[in-house]
């Protein structure tokens, strides 16, 4: 990597800024899902057994008014930090001042420091000002004024261009390094579409095609298949002519999808048969049904055939990148799709298996065999902006080496 990277930092006796994605799910002052903390502890600990003072910035959640932000406080992620590392980790509950920096001051070599919320600086006064998503220059700069090395471990956020990566890292030129998060990120999903081991399969799910428009653009010209599963598998049918009842549609990319499919030729799979309901709902009545789908009913899963059909395209393939849910996952009765393609990846143990988005990364933990894939993203907008082939702001303003 043509980046600096933590091991190319002094740290001992270093105030080191670290930017971390600690954006996890919260449920009554606990974190759910700890994963993005797990993943960050590696670089954390590097930094701290180097005697580096450990200055963690994260954002969590969106601050749009005041209201917003006692529901967003960092205070809970620092007591799982703390059980995760079983160290003290010290929370400073605001972004800035003399509170935060005599609490840097009094920092000792090793010693962990969590600050609070990088959005609490989108509102102040409860006017919604943006100094931490709309990288405002006198934010970044003062919060680089409180380090002397950077520490850029965020994959997550890299396709923000915000105060705490990108505002930091540019008012610390040669001095802003990638943690190993952000290495392995870059390294697994820049290997699957650069330099793929082939056949190289992608999957790509979820409700939008507007979502996914420029990953299948950017896919096309580099993988051999591309699966498509997810509500957005509909706006290919009305692409196609194929009716589809009730389904989830963007009719503003019909002509979109036509185009794709016109490109693609057979490279792009669609299903062939679904699980359609009368309702979107768990408990709709529904039915299995190949090709068109009448008025008054609705896709929400792939069919039993269309899991067949994406698992014989997916048995020999020796790369295989998946992002989003084949139906409506959030539905236990429309995640069987979902699952099932979740299951079967988790055999590929020849093949290199990379995992993004929030559900998909659900059902391949839900099924327990996240430790069976090569690499599970910690990155849903970052692995996405990436996979479209497009410069990540975060990555790009770390230092050269
Ligand atoms: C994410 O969860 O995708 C990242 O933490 C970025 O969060 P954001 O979409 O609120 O900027």
């Amino acid at each position: 990597m043509a980046k600096l990277t933590v091991e190319d930092l002094p740290l001992e006796g270093k105030k080191v800024l670290m930017r971390v994605d600690f954006n996890v799910p919260i449920k009554d002052g606990v974190v759910g899902d700890d994963n993005r903390i797990v993943a960050a502890l590696p670089t954390i600990k590097y930094v701290i057994d180097h005697g580096g003072r450990a200055v963690l910035f994260s954002h969590l959640g969106r601050i749009k008014k005041e209201e917003d932000k006692p529901g967003l406080s960092m205070r809970p992620v620092a007591e799982r930090l703390s059980n995760l590392i079983n160290k003290p980790v010290t929370f400073v509950p605001v972004t800035e001042g003399k509170q935060l920096e005599d609490a840097i001051d009094n920092m000792k070599n090793g010693e962990i420091l969590l600050v609070q919320n990088t959005r609490y600086e989108d509102v102040k006064d409860g006017e919604y000002v943006k100094r931490e998503s709309g990288n405002d220059p006198e934010l970044g700069k003062y919060w680089a004024s409180l380090g002397d090395v950077f520490v850029n471990d965020a994959f997550g956020t890299a396709h923000r261009k915000h105060a705490s990566n990108v505002g930091i890292a540019t008012n610390m030129p040669g001095k802003a390094a990638a943690g190993y998060l952000m290495e392995k990120e870059i390294k697994f999903l820049g290997d699957a579409v650069d330099n793929p081991e082939r056949p190289f399969v992608a999957i790509l799910g979820g409700a939008k095609v507007s979502d996914k428009i420029g990953v299948i653009d950017n896919l096309l010209e580099k993988a051999d298949k591309i699966i498509i599963g997810g509500g957005m598998a509909y706006t290919f049918y009305a692409a196609k002519g194929i009716k589809i009842g009730n389904s989830l549609v963007e009719k503003d990319k019909i002509d979109v999808a036509k185009q794709i499919l016109d490109k693609a030729g057979d490279k792009l799979v669609l299903p062939i048969d679904n699980v359609v309901a009368d309702k979107f709902n768990n408990d709709a009545d529904s039915k299995v049904v190949e090709g068109d789908i009448d008025d008054g009913w609705m896709a929400l899963d792939i069919g039993p055939k269309t899991v067949k059909l994406y698992e014989d395209v997916l048995k020999d393939a020796k790369t295989v990148v998946w992002n989003g849910p084949m139906g409506v996952f959030e539905m236990p009765n429309f995640a069987k799709g979902t699952l099932e393609i979740g299951k079967f990846l988790g055999t590929l143990t020849d093949a290199t298996t990379i995992v993004g988005g929030g559900d998909s990364t659900a059902a391949v933990k839900e099924l327990g065999v996240a430790d069976k894939l090569t690499h599970i993203s910690t990155g849903g907008g970052a692995s996405l902006t990436y996979l479209e082939g497009q410069e990540l702001p975060g990555i790009a303003a770390i230092s050269e080496k």
